[in-house]
């Protein structure tokens, strides 16, 4: 039995959906460790300098090659970007819009399944009396395993996603965006609210909520020059808008020819803003400065974010006492995590497409199939998170992938589709008139941005490679156990990124068979 074309099912529920795409992890966790590392309001002037000019056109890129492709019957970046030019080879760069999809859900459903874990022990109280370093070291047995409970967490997150895969995108991904995102920001608004009235004095706080909030708004122009900044901005403007994914294609091709997408693409792009610009930065850093200080928060983020959230945060909702407490600690993970559900939600769909539309899988099989991956690709990062294993596909998937996708895909966007083809496809059905200079930046700002974005980023890939960073650790360490350990770690890292290229390598090999196949059964590719 033909299985039901899938579609959106209304308006609202796409915007919502694709602006749960954006929403994640990303905003509540990466964005402020990222403003905080790089110089708090030296970050933010580089950030939207980066949105503008990179952020927004590409949401119209690919918005509009999604759209395009999917008129096809195409729902995966391969044959997206095979339907938009005549080289066989564009296929081939598509890859990267499965594999990053693959490869960030395998840990990222990982981190998801903290949220949910923490949103249980706040309920059940296993925060209260605690001090803050019996907080810290619960979250370092947590991650070390000495217990089954991080096994268990996970995989009831692995199955609720694709339990709502296998709904299809009107049935499971809307309706979860529906609920997910409303909450999320009534959640949101509750714990801003509590962290910009944080007066000194106020359950041991050293600081006001706002002495956070001025840290990362008061511009400091020091640092605006740096290389690194302005990386680490753009990478945080690709990660957060779900750029360079391939995700945003997918939910684009399931959009009418005649539908709107400017409008859309605005819209689910500002919200993500509006998240990451104001909830992002409302609620852990006033928290975080309010009770510990500026200084004690970037020695704490100095090595990852992942620290405040977990370690710190928890702690300090105990000081607010009972149920405010508790219900602290529900909006703030429960917040988490449904932002973490909307978006690994869009990392399976892509998967899912190409599955259906190349080998003709039925949908609750493709979400089973992605779910299957996930548990296997994310194995090594549950078991040796320790080891580095999680950092390293987020630098490569998460990271690398993101900038190297997006400047192939700008260029034949404007350059070999065409921008006066590519910009007839924005404005097909628009609800909005995109203002001209767009077309230019597109063609001509956006291109070279990327291409400076991705030169400048080849020294860090490099001392990545070459694993420099360890290295020097291992020189700098006289304990000949710690030597051991850093050996080790070195190893999973060598291992992991040689699977992860294996991986790339077998997606790809896929796409071949796929098309192959579509040869042998006459199906044009576009
Ligand atoms: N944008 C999401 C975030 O901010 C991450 C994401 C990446 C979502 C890729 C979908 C696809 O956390």
């Amino acid at each position: 039995m033909e299985e039901e074309k899938q579609a959106w099912g209304s308006r609202v529920g796409l915007i919502l959906a694709m602006a749960g795409n954006a929403v994640g992890l990303g905003n509540f966790l990466r964005f402020p460790v990222q403003a905080i590392q790089n110089g708090g309001g030296a970050f933010i002037i580089p950030y939207l300098i980066c949105f503008l000019l990179m952020g927004l056109p590409l949401l119209f890129v690919e918005w509009s090659s999604g759209r395009f492709g999917g008129n096809f019957g195409h729902h995966s970046t391969p044959f997206i970007l095979d339907s938009m030019d005549k080289k066989k080879f564009w296929k081939y760069i598509g890859v990267f819009g499965i594999f990053t999809n693959v490869a960030v859900a395998s840990y990222y459903c990982y981190l998801e399944s903290w949220t949910l874990s923490w949103v249980w022990h706040s309920i059940s109280g296993s925060f209260v009396g605690q001090s803050q370093e019996q907080v810290a070291n619960f979250f370092g047995n947590y991650v070390s395993l000495t217990t089954i409970e991080p096994i268990i967490f996970w995989i009831i997150c692995l199955t609720l996603n694709t339990w709502i895969l296998s709904k299809g995108l009107s049935g499971g991904v809307e309706k979860v965006a529906k609920i997910g995102m409303p909450l999320l920001l009534i959640f949101g608004a509750f714990l801003a609210y509590k962290a910009i009235t944080l007066h000194t004095g106020e359950s041991g706080a050293i600081n006001d909520g706002t002495a956070g909030l001025n840290f990362l708004w008061t511009p400091d122009f020091s640092s605006i020059w740096s290389a690194k900044v302005w990386l680490a901005a753009a990478g945080q403007v690709f990660f957060t808008l779900s750029l360079g994914m391939g995700s945003i294609h997918c939910y684009a091709s399931y959009i009418k020819k005649k539908d709107d997408i400017a409008l859309n693409a605005m819209s689910a792009g500002w919200m993500n803003e509006f998240v990451e610009i104001v909830l992002g930065s409302a609620i852990l850093i006033p928290i975080a400065v309010g009770y510990l200080g500026v200084d004690k928060v970037m020695e704490m983020t100095k090595s990852g974010g992942l620290g405040l959230g977990f370690q710190t945060l928890p702690y300090l909702f105990q000081q607010w006492g009972g149920a405010l407490a508790i219900a602290a600690g529900v909006a703030w993970f429960g917040l988490l995590f449904f932002a973490g559900v909307t978006s690994s939600l869009a990392m399976g769909t892509p998967v899912m497409g190409f599955l259906q539309d190349e080998f003709g899988w039925k949908r609750g099989n493709s979400a089973l199939a992605f779910g299957c991956i996930v548990f296997l690709l994310g194995l090594p990062t549950v078991l040796f998170f320790n080891y580095g294993v999680f950092d390293e596909y987020d630098y490569w998937a998460g990271t690398v992938s993101l900038v190297v996708f997006a400047l192939f895909e700008i260029i034949l966007f404007s350059w070999v589709f065409g921008i006066d083809k590519g910009w007839k496809e924005i404005m097909d059905g628009a609800d909005i008139k995109v203002p001209n200079i767009f077309k230019f930046i597109i063609k001509y700002i956006t291109p070279i941005f990327l291409l400076g974005v991705f030169i400048g980023s080849l020294p860090g890939i490099w001392n990545q490679i070459t694993n420099v960073a360890l290295y020097q650790e291992i020189a700098e360490t006289t304990d000949t156990f710690a030597i051991e350990q850093l050996k080790t770690k070195m190893l999973y890292v060598n291992i992991s990124r040689i699977g992860l290229l294996l991986l790339w390598l077998a997606i790809a090999y896929l796409v071949y068979i796929a098309y192959k196949k579509r040869i042998k059964e006459g199906r044009f590719t576009s």
